[in-house]
């Protein structure tokens, strides 16, 4: 986190609490966020593209989408700073609405979306539901068929537009699950306009994650602007969602786009494509996780057994810490690259190129594949990998029975659980077999 700083000794400080002290109170490892992180980047990212909006002439809404991490303090955060929140599943709608969210304000997510998932979010008045697919059209024309409601729905559209990481592909990327392809959507809009009680507000479209530049988002947009123009034939076209993946530094090698700058370009090129087809610039919607929770998270792990290997003409060390891939797969999902710290300490010693490994009984078990530490580091140090915030705790699991961490919260030199950790009893509770 930017609040990240050392005391004389070198002990890392985060959000004004010596990691000693957390981790004295709380055990390793420690999934740590930082509040004021979190609330600062929701309310830069909101008022960066509620300005760039204005000035071109519309307005901009911002869903924190709660993939990235979601519990109902996160909730209750970004929302007490103006943004909306974006859910997938009936369970992350529950954890939204347990934080006491106005339902009206939220957008409901998914490829397939069950009756009772969508039910629950008819019921419960949630703002948008973004459908994905004819069938969930029909799920939706039954439910409101029966229940009277009035439901606002956008349809979530495939622009061929594919990035990721560093780059942008623009062709053939229409083979995968999500939307439905844009020769496809004309009907499927106009069976939801015959609908009564369905409401349609816009087409959404989400590229893809972790994303550097704003090539692809403009390219995106102005395909999916052809197709909103064509739409308007048929009716009032007020909105149009592009989806979050604004990208984050994990290294030192990652230098993702100002925000201010992102999102200039990208509504920039709304407006600008709207001008030259002369209609109106409708209301901008977007979706980002990882930008707002990613660089506001620190894991702290205890170090263990460290041990050198020989390589051909080097050796590598690795320092094994006391959780992995059940607390952050990313790792072994997309080779994902992160950074660590000796966080107990300063630390002496020539820098030595080490791996830092987890617990797990899996070699593809790396929680940082290369990384410079002091070359004293050993057995009960604490290291801190930054940029931790985002899609560790919700991929997170129980691989080799172990305990997923608490998540603690720091802000102003104060620290507070806000999800508890598991333990043993917790994970043997499951067990059927076990006589109690
Ligand atoms: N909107 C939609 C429709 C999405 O599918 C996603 C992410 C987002 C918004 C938020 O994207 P963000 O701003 O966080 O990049 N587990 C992967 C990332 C999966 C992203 C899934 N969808 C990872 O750890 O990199």
């Amino acid at each position: 986190p930017a609040s990240a700083r050392r005391d004389a000794d070198g002990e890392l400080i985060v959000g004004g609490v010596r990691v000693g002290d957390l981790v004295r109170a709380h055990g390793t490892p420690l999934q740590v966020i930082d509040e004021g992180e979190v609330r600062g980047r929701a309310s830069a990212i909101r008022a960066a593209f509620e300005a760039a909006a204005a000035a071109h002439g519309t307005s901009a809404r911002v869903y924190y989408a709660g993939k990235a991490l979601l519990n109902t303090s996160i909730v209750r955060w970004v929302m007490s700073e103006g943004l909306s929140v974006d859910v997938c599943t009936g369970g992350e709608l529950e954890v939204a609405l347990a934080a006491g969210a106005d339902a009206g304000l939220l957008g409901f997510h998914g490829n397939n979306k069950s009756v009772a998932e969508l039910e629950r979010a008819v019921d419960a008045g949630v703002g948008t539901i973004v459908v994905d697919s004819a069938i969930e059209i029909e799920r939706l024309a039954v439910i409101v068929g029966r229940t009277h409601a009035r439901q606002r729905v956008m349809l979530r559209v495939n622009s061929g537009v594919h990035a990721e990481t560093h780059d942008f592909l623009a062709t053939a990327h229409e083979d995968q699950k999500f939307g439905t392809p844009l020769d496809a959507a004309p009907a499927l809009v106009a069976r939801i306009r015959e609908i009564d009680g369905l409401e349609f507000t816009g087409l959404h479209c989400h590229i893809g994650s972790q994303i550097f530049g704003v090539a692809g988002f403009r390219e995106s947009a102005a395909r999916v602007l052809d197709l909103h123009e064509a739409l308007l034939e048929g009716g009032d076209v007020p909105q149009l969602n592009l989806g979050g993946g604004f990208g984050i530094a994990y290294t030192r090698a990652d230098t993702p786009e100002p925000i201010e700058r992102l999102a200039e370009g990208i509504v920039s090129a709304v407006a600008d494509g709207c001008r030259a087809r002369g209609i109106r610039v409708p209301a901008l919607s977007f979706e980002p996780g990882r930008s707002i929770v990613g660089n506001a998270g620190v894991t702290l792990y205890e170090v263990g057994t460290i041990k050198d290997v020989a390589l051909e003409n080097a050796s590598r060390r690795y320092v094994s810490v006391d959780g992995g891939m059940s607390d952050n797969a990313r790792p072994a999902l997309y080779g994902a690259q992160y950074s660590a710290r000796l966080a107990s300490r300063a630390g002496l010693g020539d820098p030595v190129l080490v791996r830092v490994v987890g617990k797990h009984c899996e070699s593809g078990d790396i929680v940082v594949d290369h990384e410079y530490l002091p070359g004293d580091v050993i057995e009960g140090d604490l290291l801190a990998v930054a940029a931790t915030g985002a899609y560790c705790a919700p991929l997170s699991s129980n691989y080799n029975h172990v305990p997923r961490p608490p998540i603690v919260a720091v802000d102003g030199g104060r620290a507070r659980i806000i999800v508890h950790g598991e333990n043993l009893d917790d994970l043997l509770r499951r067990d059927a077999g076990i006589e109690r």
